[in-house]
């Protein structure tokens, strides 16, 4: 892309409405166009984000066995009567009349449409397990939409449901969630600690919220601090196997790691106190085991080996995908901007000419241009005719983890400069070798996503 032909509406000024970094940086950015209170249009920078990081989740749901569905936005009010959720689920919920005067809801989740699904559809154990996904627009009418997209009305999440015959294959299940959920937000650049959350009325231990660490999170949150030198990796793992999972499972939640809703004193004191720690976390998502709480409501069973019928087993599984934008940057950026992980910049890389005009670096840059998009790269070409200073700062705003600076001195000697937003570490070098590094620092990039 070159920047003169995008749409990038970058605003020079810090938007006063903006309490947190991460929406005074995507506003400035020009990623979001707030339209009403917690809800936004996304401009397509934000949307290039947000499909990276969809399609992060994607593939691993694939790679978890899980399949894709699409519901609708829109709900008949009556599939809630029947869980009995219609009149349970508050102010939070959008209701809406038809022209016929019938009620619908815009779904704040989709627990009674999948159900419906499955019902209609699957009628023997022989067809489970079963997982069904999707990424899909919901909306809660928050009190106090906030924060951008961090707290939004209209939110994106990606919303999963497990069907098993047992329990214990329920409970695998979850485990699989589990360790999905691990690699999918550390190939976002993200470390999201599972914490035990509270089950509500259902109880139990078998739900956990994943937790990215931040100054401006809303929930308070309790951890061993050995918790954060865990890593899942690039460890290959059979998403069939119970032993597998359960044994990832026990790995990240054997420590001490909860919210304030599960906070129990008297465990934490337990854990030396050098390793104690009291912070803040953002959301970014939960796994839920319920058992048969909307199967037996809504009817759906399946006939078992024993030709019995009974209610299927499931539990439901989100991730925040709006939402982890604002997680992605609160926890990487700095003065100057964002600072974007390489597995879901916008773009690769940003080429600043630095004497737009001038012949050679003009035509230095398009070479360049054309060598990483062969190269299956995507640049951001800043080609407009402005200061040096002015195209530096608007790279660092929007966070581009690499930056190539093209100019006629360096040229003379066959030389432009790569530099990384992170670590602000600047080498020359010639073109060829600036592309086969960047080459070379995407290739984990592509490689967690075969
Ligand atoms: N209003 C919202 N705006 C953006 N993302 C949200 C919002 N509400 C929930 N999410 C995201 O969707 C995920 C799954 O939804 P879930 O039903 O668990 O939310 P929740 O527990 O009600 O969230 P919260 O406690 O933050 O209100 C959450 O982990 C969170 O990342
Ligand atoms: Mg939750």
């Amino acid at each position: 892309m070159r920047l003169t032909r995008y749409f990038m509406p970058v605003l020079k000024e810090d938007p006063k409405e903006a309490q947190i970094v991460s929406h005074r940086l995507m506003l400035r950015a020009g990623m979001i166009k707030q339209q009403s209170a917690g809800i936004y249009s996304w401009l397509p920078m934000g949307l290039k984000v947000l499909n990276r990081i969809q399609q992060i989740v994607h593939e691993e749901q694939a790679r978890a066995g899980h399949i894709p569905v699409l519901m609708p936005t829109i709900q008949s009010a009556d599939l809630w009567r029947e869980s009995g959720r219609y009149d349970d689920y508050g102010e939070e919920m959008l209701r809406i009349t038809d022209r016929h005067k019938r009620d619908m809801l815009y779904g704040p989740t989709n627990e009674e449409v999948i159900t419906d699904i499955f019902r209609a559809h699957v009628s023997s154990y022989k067809d489970l397990p079963l997982t069904l996904y999707q990424i899909q627009w919901k909306f809660r009418d928050e009190i106090r939409p906030r924060f951008g997209v961090m707290r939004g009305r209209e939110f994106l999440m990606k919303d999963g449901y497990n069907f098993d015959l047992t329990r214990d294959a329920a409970l695998h299940a979850y485990n699989r969630h589990l360790v999905s959920y691990l690699r999918s937000y550390e190939r976002m650049g993200l470390q999201a600690i599972p914490m035990r959350a509270d089950g509500g009325p259902i109880g139990g231990d078998y739900t956990h919220e994943f937790l990215v660490l931040a100054e401006t999170g809303e929930s308070e949150v309790f951890y061993d601090s050995e918790i954060t030198d865990l890593k899942f990796g690039s460890r290959a793992i059979d998403y069939d196997s119970v032993e597998q999972c359960q044994a990832v499972l026990e790995e990240f939640t054997s420590r001490y790691a909860r919210t304030d809703e599960t906070h129990d004193a008297a465990i934490f004191d337990q854990i030396p106190e050098e390793r104690r720690r009291t912070a803040r976390g953002i959301e970014v998502g939960q796994i839920f085991y319920f058992g048969t709480k909307y199967s037996e409501s809504m009817g759906a069973t399946v006939v078992g080996p024993d030709g019995n019928r009974t209610p299927v087993e499931m539990g439901s599984h989100g991730i925040g995908v709006s939402r982890l934008l604002g997680a992605i940057i609160e926890a990487s950026h700095d003065d100057k901007g964002i600072i974007w992980p390489e597995g879901v910049t916008p773009f690769e890389v940003g080429i600043v000419n630095l004497k737009q005009g001038d012949a050679s670096t003009d035509s230095a840059c398009e070479a360049l241009y054309a060598e990483l998009k062969s190269k299956g790269l995507d640049p951001l070409y800043d080609d407009r005719d402005e200061r040096a200073g002015a195209k530096f700062a608007t790279v660092d705003l929007i966070g581009l983890p690499w930056r190539i600076t093209v100019g006629p001195r360096g040229l003379a000697n066959n030389k432009v400069e790569l530099t990384s937003r992170r670590t602000g570490e600047a080498v020359e070098m010639s073109p060829q070798e600036a592309v086969s590094r960047l080459v070379e620092v995407y290739q984990p990039v592509k490689d967690a996503a075969l």
